[in-house]
């Protein structure tokens, strides 16, 4: 094993930096790196491929020299093809010339929407489990991170708890919904008692809705359709997800003209514009292919259900995923930590599924498994999941 030189000015870089946390899920792949041969069932993004028109814009735009700046905020007819499409799909009306940025990414949405809206010392409330993108921003933005425990209510947010954790430093409250890792969502019912809730309070509200297009029961519904909340709140949105375009980075920010201005700033110095190439394909995903995410969202929903079939028979307690693409499993009967649980599952049986302590410490005793994998795939892996408790359990 290297020892890595410690330079002396490492002392000098930014303690804020180097005081964040290597993700957990990063901490776990480096270690399923050590195994080739190990099956994964960790993986976050789809593994279909970008529909096939969507990559012909991509080309075609780079054949028509499309490889310019854009305008910051992205370009106009991409802002409005965005505005159109959450308006058609659910019910949230934005101007594309005000209120709509493309990034890069959601990343880079949360990136900008949290530097603008937080201060430091100031609080962010935000349900965990959580995804493990959050905190870092938060604490990169000089705020704190405060979690909600979810794990008695289903893994989602009620008013009750929210209204518990508000203090007077409260800046955001960041609603992942639907979740990753849990795949819970919120009714109407619910969104209600939380809009009331906050309607009474000077806070924002971020509204991570990359999964929107994934959801499997309902249909996908935003704290932004909530009048009272529209003009406090920033959406963002992206096609990483919706289109298996994860690695062409574009996202989008929705939020009212005196948030956007301000994000715009952020947006301008950091990234100048998203990539010109990607925006011409996503134009495309977004006018012809408001229907691509359809036949994926039913694969998933197939595998889904093989996955937690398999995992009830198994004897695991499974809350059933509404939206997005993880399994969140109980392992506590075996009393080890996820880590432990996760390495010795990869060490013995070959398969790699993330510790749910990568979510913060609320998803300790839990597992989060990917079903954006093949059913074949996913049926391996079940197998060897099962190979593992009958040991454990024996
Ligand atoms: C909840 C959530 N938000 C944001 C992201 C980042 O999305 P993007 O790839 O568009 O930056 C992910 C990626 O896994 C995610 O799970």
């Amino acid at each position: 094993m290297t020892h890595p030189i410690i330079h002396p000015l490492a002392a000098l870089l930014n303690p804020g930096v180097r005081e964040l946390e290597i993700s957990g899920i990063r901490r776990f792949s480096t270690l399923a790196a050590q195994y080739p041969d190990a099956l994964s069932l960790t993986l976050g993004q789809p593994d279909f491929a970008t529909p096939e028109h969507v990559k012909q814009a991509g080309c075609q735009a780079i054949a028509d020299n499309h490889t310019v700046y854009t305008a910051n905020a992205g370009l106009l007819k991409l802002r409005q093809a965005a505005a159109d499409f959450v308006a058609a799909r659910y019910d949230l009306h934005y101007d594309a010339n005000t209120e709509v940025i493309i990034t890069n990414g959601a990343t880079q949405a949360l990136d900008i929407a949290l530097r603008t809206l937080l201060v430091p010392g100031s609080e962010v409330v935000l349900p965990g489990p959580v995804y493990p993108g959050y905190e870092p921003l938060v604490r990169l933005a000089g705020a704190t991170p405060v979690f909600v425990d979810t794990r008695s209510s289903g893994f989602r947010l009620t008013a009750q708890a929210l209204k518990q954790a508000l203090t007077a430093r409260t800046r955001c409250v960041l609603l992942p919904y639907p979740s990753n890792p849990t795949g819970t969502l919120l009714g109407t019912d619910e969104l209600a008692e939380i809009a009331a809730v906050l309607a009474e309070r000077e806070v924002f509200v971020v509204s991570d809705e990359i999964y929107s297009e994934l959801v499997y029961t309902d249909s996908h519904h935003s704290l932004a359709q909530f009048a009272n909340l529209r003009n406090s709140t920033v959406v963002i949105n992206g096609l990483s997800k919706s289109h298996a375009m994860t690695g062409w980075r574009i996202g989008f920010t929705f939020a009212p003209p005196y948030i956007t201005e301000q994000m715009l700033k952020v947006h301008q110095y950091s990234a100048a514009c998203a990539s010109s190439v990607s925006q011409y394909a996503a134009l495309e995903a977004l006018t012809h292919g408001q229907a691509d995410a359809a036949p994926m969202r039913e694969a998933y929903l197939q595998r889904r259900d093989l996955v937690c079939a398999r995992l009830r028979a198994m004897g695991l307690p499974v809350t059933v995923p509404a939206g997005a693409f993880y399994v969140f499993p109980d392992i506590s009967e075996f009393n080890l930590s996820s880590f432990a649980f996760a390495a010795r599952l990869l060490a013995e049986v070959r398969l790699a599924v993330v510790p749910g302590a990568a979510f913060s410490p609320l998803g300790e005793g839990h597992v989060r498994i990917s079903y954006a994998y093949a059913p074949e795939v996913l049926t391996a892996g079940m197998d060897r999941l099962e190979s593992f408790l009958t040991r454990l359990r024996t």
